[in-house]
């Protein structure tokens, strides 16, 4: 069947939000790709339907509690599964493309959506979940974080994209940030497109772009540009 993504969420209302109007929401109306929603409440078993309860040590906020949310992996995950399970949180590792590129080619997978103050350690623990961030800032809950990660990779699934090339030249397929992009007018407000554009001399059209790459990922984004020159002149022993 389509790769397909399973969200377990206090709010399923919020799927597909947003990727339903994209690029993505052609590929789930075409049906190559499949988001389901689980309930956590539905797994709530005393009369309150209770999802999280206050944390033992005291503190501010609720925890989601490890039975409610066990109950929800098993009704997902089968015998001898091989799908990620993966928990969206600020104190996961932080995202990158190739954990994008590597979950667009596997078993979709199945990401935990919580409140931010947390989930029980010990759920976590039990599952060997992966916990992944999006970034230093927090956010009220997984979700727009989830919402994000599945558009990451469904963008990457065969045939979704109509340019087959696009996904290869850009950002971060080199380790680079991407050049600047120009098009018509030539002249806008006095602004003009940088001439070597115009020039028709396509290896010097292809240097430009590469310096113009550098340079903006070296004052960008030093951290990227010294792991790029580590792999461009492998250290020597
Ligand atoms: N949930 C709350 N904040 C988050 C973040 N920064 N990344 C991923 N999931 C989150």
């Amino acid at each position: 069947g389509p790769w397909t993504a399973t969200v377990l969420t206090l709010f399923p209302e919020m799927f597909p939000g947003s990727l339903g109007h994209s690029l993505a929401g052609k590929a789930l109306a075409a049906e190559r790709v499949r988001i389901e929603t689980i309930q956590i409440r539905e797994f709530a078993t005393d009369r309150h339907a209770s999802v999280d309860d206050s944390p033992f040590g005291g503190g501010a906020g609720l925890v989601m509690r490890p039975d409610v949310i066990d109950s929800a992996l098993r009704s997902v995950v089968t015998e001898g599964s091989h799908r990620p399970i993966l928990y969206l949180s600020p104190r996961g590792t932080p995202l990158t493309q190739a954990r994008v590129i590597a979950l667009a080619e596997g078993p979709g997978p199945i990401l935990l959506c919580g409140r931010y103050e947390g989930v029980d350690q010990r759920v976590l623990d039990a599952w060997a979940m992966e916990e992944v961030s999006l970034g230093d800032y927090v956010l009220s809950g997984g979700e727009p974080a989830a919402l994000v990660l599945l558009d990451a990779c469904i963008r990457l699934l065969p045939g979704v994209m109509g340019n087959e090339d696009t996904t290869a030249e850009e950002s971060f397929s080199h380790g680079l940030l991407e050049y600047p992009h120009y098009t018509r007018p030539a002249d806008w407000a006095g602004r003009e497109v940088p001439p070597v554009l115009l020039s028709g001399n396509h290896a010097e059209i292809a240097r430009w772009r590469q310096a113009q790459a550098e340079a903006i990922t070296r004052a960008r984004r030093p951290d990227l540009m010294r792991a790029f020159e580590a792999r461009s002149v492998p250290a020597r022993k």
